[in-house]
């Protein structure tokens, strides 16, 4: 006998290129593309840039920084939120912008963050009970707006179950 069937719905907007969005959104995805310099990635040579704006309007922005030692590389959206809890424990996060830069061929679509990333994501919207909006674009071309990190982490484990 097959199980009940279930299914959760995705939504995400798609545009063509940055030029269609507000200001506010343009300017964060600058902000990561320049932190796409504070990467420190001499393993993978692939180099991401994350950029928060915070509800006081201020922006932080991190890169990825890579170990000698692989599974000890810390992602862009890692560091860009300690940099947060470590300098501004108490602000809200309302966006965060994503960027990826690889030296070897152009970036043309967006790159989505690792599961470990939207986990640390998740757990923040939890923390600060407010929903964090991401925007995605490689290093040209379509920019993706999700709504909250659960739309990249539907199924998502959090504090309630503890
Ligand atoms: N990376 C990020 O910074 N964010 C992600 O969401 C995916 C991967 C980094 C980790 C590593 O330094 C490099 O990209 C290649 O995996």
């Amino acid at each position: 006998m097959a199980g009940l069937e279930k299914s959760m719905a995705v939504k995400w907007q798609v545009y063509t290129s940055a030029d269609e969005l507000p200001e506010d959104q343009q300017e964060l995805l600058r902000e990561a593309e320049l932190a796409l310099d504070k990467a420190y990635a001499p393993y993978s040579n692939f180099h991401v840039g994350a950029a928060v704006r915070l509800d006081n309007g201020e922006i932080l922005s991190g890169g990825n920084f890579e170990n000698a030692a692989y599974p000890m590389c810390l992602c862009a959206e890692r560091t860009t939120l300690a940099a947060v809890v470590s300098t501004k424990p108490d602000s809200i996060v309302k966006q965060m912008a994503i960027r990826v830069r690889n030296p070897e061929r152009p970036v043309e679509e967006p790159a989505a963050p690792c599961g470990a990333c939207r986990q640390v994501l998740v757990e923040t919207e939890g923390k600060q009970k407010g929903n964090i909006q991401i925007l995605l674009q490689g290093e040209t071309g379509p920019v993706y707006v999700l709504s909250s990190a659960k739309v990249l982490l539907p199924f998502y484990f959090d504090g309630s179950f503890l």
